[in-house]
């Protein structure tokens, strides 16, 4: 942020331009993003960003090709390639694309279930706790959702899922890895063993969870390979900026038309026009700072989340409920008001049970869970 204050100042310097309303409206906006880059942020999912993937991102916008014509830009195609192939490897599936965030992957992935279902049900299960993106996928495509309650670590109950599958079966089962709210990680296996059971998709939401492939706590993820299809955002586990997201496969869907000048057959995806700006700072990222930076990152921001939940713990008689995610909840008995904090960007409120707690989102590097415990030192 400091580099690009020192930037747009020597560039005002020399297209002489005053300071005006503009500088200070830049200026504030800047005041605003710094938020991201701060000790104290744990409000969303919202990371600090890599500063090699800046220049991604920069170099995407003096690019700018429209990768629906693919034979113009032959080297964008090649890094988009090698990037899916990584991701394909880690998550062990044949065939995927990038996508501008899971809201769309989960989109796309329940369209394409549709195309693809053998029975001609029409009912969708997930965690009651799944993303609000499943739902509303559901309503575009003329689905009906069905949410399945959650045990008290917030993942969905396997025994309800089944029985519900008994009573109707499902068009697809919807995984959560990583639920928005706490963080949990429903039973990946028991999902897709289940969908097989019942000829129906499953699909795996890991949009926030998918980054622990990277770690020695992949193992949480167990039966992901099996699952139909998985989403999982860059822009939320990997520091990068909006929009990155991928959607995997297991297997490569048939081509259903075919449009002469189109790269993939509009059927078989949701993405329209794009270009390096999904996947340009990635590839910024892993070049000059590596995957062993990503992982880094990743373990330190997972080593903060366990830090503040064992201090509460050892220190205060709060209600409490981490996950293996980052995602850190927590209620005071006597209830005090903490919505300056909220306001302040340093965590959220969200319900559980219908009851209202704060949430630490471990998303950023940067963020410190000393810090955070002090400001929460006077409530103690
Ligand atoms: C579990 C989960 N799935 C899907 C999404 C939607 O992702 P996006 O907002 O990037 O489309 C989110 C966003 O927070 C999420 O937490």
């Amino acid at each position: 942020m400091s580099q690009f204050s020192a930037l747009l100042e020597s560039l005002l310097k020399l297209s002489n331009t005053e300071h005006s309303e503009a500088h200070k409206l830049i200026d504030s906006l800047i005041a605003e993003g710094n938020l991201h880059h701060g000790d104290s942020w744990a409000a969303h999912m919202t990371p600090a960003i890599d500063s090699s993937a800046l220049l991604g991102q920069l170099l995407a916008g003096l690019h700018n090709g429209n990768l629906l014509s693919p034979e113009l830009y032959p080297q964008l195609v090649k890094i988009e390639k090698q990037l899916i192939n990584w991701f394909c490897q880690l998550f062990q599936h044949d065939y995927g694309h990038f996508t501008h965030g899971s809201t769309y992957a989960n989109l796309e992935a329940l369209w394409q279930a549709r195309e693809h279902s053998p029975t001609d049900s029409i009912i969708v299960y997930a965690s009651k706790d799944a993303h609000y993106s499943i739902a509303k996928a559901c309503h575009i495509l003329g689905l009906q959702f069905k949410s399945i309650i959650t045990n008290d670590r917030g993942e969905m109950s396997i025994e309800a899922l089944r029985k519900a599958c008994q009573q109707q079966v499902p068009l697809a089962i919807i995984a959560t890895a990583g639920t928005s709210s706490c963080g949990a990680i429903d039973s990946i296996s028991s999902c897709t063993a289940l969908a097989g059971q019942f000829s129906s998709w499953c699909h795996v939401d890991a949009a926030w969870g998918g980054g622990l492939i990277l770690t020695s706590k992949s193992q949480l993820l167990d039966g992901l390979k099996e699952a139909d299809s998985v989403s999982f955002d860059p822009h939320k586990a990997f520091a990068q900026p909006r929009p990155c997201g991928v959607l995997l496969y297991r297997q490569p869907l048939e081509s259903i038309s075919d449009v002469g000048y189109l790269m993939q057959s509009p059927k078989q995806t949701l993405l329209g026009s794009y270009g390096g700006e999904l996947f340009l700072p990635l590839w910024f990222s892993l070049l000059l700072s590596g995957e062993e930076q990503l992982l880094r990152q990743l373990n330190h921001r997972l080593q903060q989340a366990r830090q503040f939940y064992s201090t509460l713990k050892e220190r205060t008689d709060w209600w409490l409920l981490s996950s293996p995610t980052g995602i850190v909840c927590f209620r005071p008995p006597n209830h005090p008001d903490l919505s300056v904090l909220v306001q302040q960007g340093i965590f959220s409120k969200i319900t559980i049970n219908e009851q209202a707690v704060y949430r630490a989102v471990f998303a950023s590097h940067k963020t410190q869970a000393k810090t955070l415990i002090t400001t929460l030192e006077d409530y103690f």
